[in-house]
């Protein structure tokens, strides 16, 4: 395995002089191997900032810096599968999960019934072949209540739930035992984001710590009113704003999107985000009464059966015109991801009269 790392190229008669002074300074990148080509010896160092701190030991020593690939050091397993191999039977690998949620340092496993006895086992693996996380949480029930947060498990590294997490360059800080996130949704978040025009004002009325929120004001120059019952991720969202050059405005509100709308002007919106797809059903009078004539909704919804696309559709057109509001337009239906066997977390964009 190789990686572009930082080095000193001294010649190779100087090397076993430097190479053991670069590790009293604790300047050797120990990760990677050390490579001689042409007489000379490049060394891999933690950093380039540090090497103020060997120019003295190489006052008459031809020397040059750079950036290259070395091979690592690394000899163990790479692999969840092979770090279990020995430890686990053939048939208990094969239940090992394959996919996990990677938010910013911390990875997420969901360990099924048959492997908890080795829960820790397979997060202290999973922390050997991906050293790169600081902390592996298990998943400990389902995501439930109003504020839709879950319990964790910690399974190896430090014990933390709080991370920064990165989507298409979008910092978002995130606690996941404080408010709901989910980094399976970035390609909503972003194409949300692509479909908002200047000077738009839009009510991302379940903006959890505010990833709609985030996206749409890097990309242009509106107002996100951005709400949420959750006063944790409304104080998360508020950390995310100061980490991501906006270009427009994100007003952050803890609030119940009842009052808010109770206590707010009607028809202020061009477009209300309504991501709580286990509830946004029951807010389709507060989504009206923001929405302008000609506004757009983006309603999520968890919908199964045979057709789920023309059963949101007829559960929306009916949700509407039960406020009175009628759907013009529905520019598009899209499954967002697999909920559970044969149910999906659906988006409608509709426009609504
Ligand atoms: C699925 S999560 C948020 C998802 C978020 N839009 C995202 O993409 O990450 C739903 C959010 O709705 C919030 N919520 C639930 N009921 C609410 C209400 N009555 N008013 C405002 N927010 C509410 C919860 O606190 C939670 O953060």
């Amino acid at each position: 395995m190789t990686k572009e790392n930082p080095y000193l190229c001294i010649p190779v008669e100087h090397g076993e002089q430097i190479r053991r002074r670069l590790i009293d300074l604790e300047l050797l990148n120990t990760d990677f191997k050390l490579v001689a080509e042409d007489g000379e010896l490049y060394i891999p160092l933690i950093d380039h900032a540090v090497l103020d701190q060997i120019l003295p030991d190489l006052d008459s020593i031809a020397y040059s810096t750079g950036t290259r690939e070395f091979p690592s050091t690394y000899t163990g397993p790479t692999t969840l599968r092979d770090a279990l191999e020995g430890i686990l039977t053939e048939e208990q690998l094969d239940l090992l999960p394959r996919a996990y949620d990677l938010i910013g340092d911390i990875a997420v496993l969901e360990i099924p019934e048959e492997l908890s006895d080795f829960q820790y086992a397979i997060g202290e693996a999973f922390l050997q072949v991906r050293s790169n996380f600081t902390t592996i949480l298990g998943k400990k029930g389902a995501i439930k209540g109003t504020l839709r947060t879950r319990e964790y498990v910690l399974l190896a590294g430090l014990d933390k739930t709080s991370t920064t997490h990165t989507e298409y360059g979008c910092k978002i800080a995130v606690n996941l035992a404080k408010a709901y996130f989910s980094p399976r949704l970035l390609e909503e978040h972003n194409r949300i984001a692509q479909l908002v025009g200047k000077n738009e004002h839009v009510v991302d009325m379940f903006t959890g710590v505010g990833p709609f929120a985030l996206h749409i004001a890097r990309k242009v120059d509106c107002k996100v009113t951005a709400v949420d019952i959750n006063p944790n991720a409304i104080a998360l969202l508020k950390m995310s704003m100061p980490m991501n050059r906006l270009i427009g405005q994100i007003e952050a509100v803890n609030h119940d999107i009842r009052n808010y709308v109770k206590a707010t002007k009607s028809q202020i919106a061009d477009r209300v985000i309504m991501n709580h797809p286990s509830g946004s059903s029951d807010f389709i009078s507060e989504a009206c009464r923001l929405l302008k004539r000609g506004g757009i909704m983006h309603y999520y919804d968890f919908i199964g059966g045979e057709d789920p696309e023309g059963a949101i559709s007829v559960k929306i057109k009916q949700l509407v015109s039960k406020e009175g509001r009628r759907i013009d337009e529905i520019s598009l239906i899209r499954r967002v991801r697999d909920s559970a066997p044969y149910e999906y977390h659906i988006v409608v964009d509709a426009i609504i009269l």
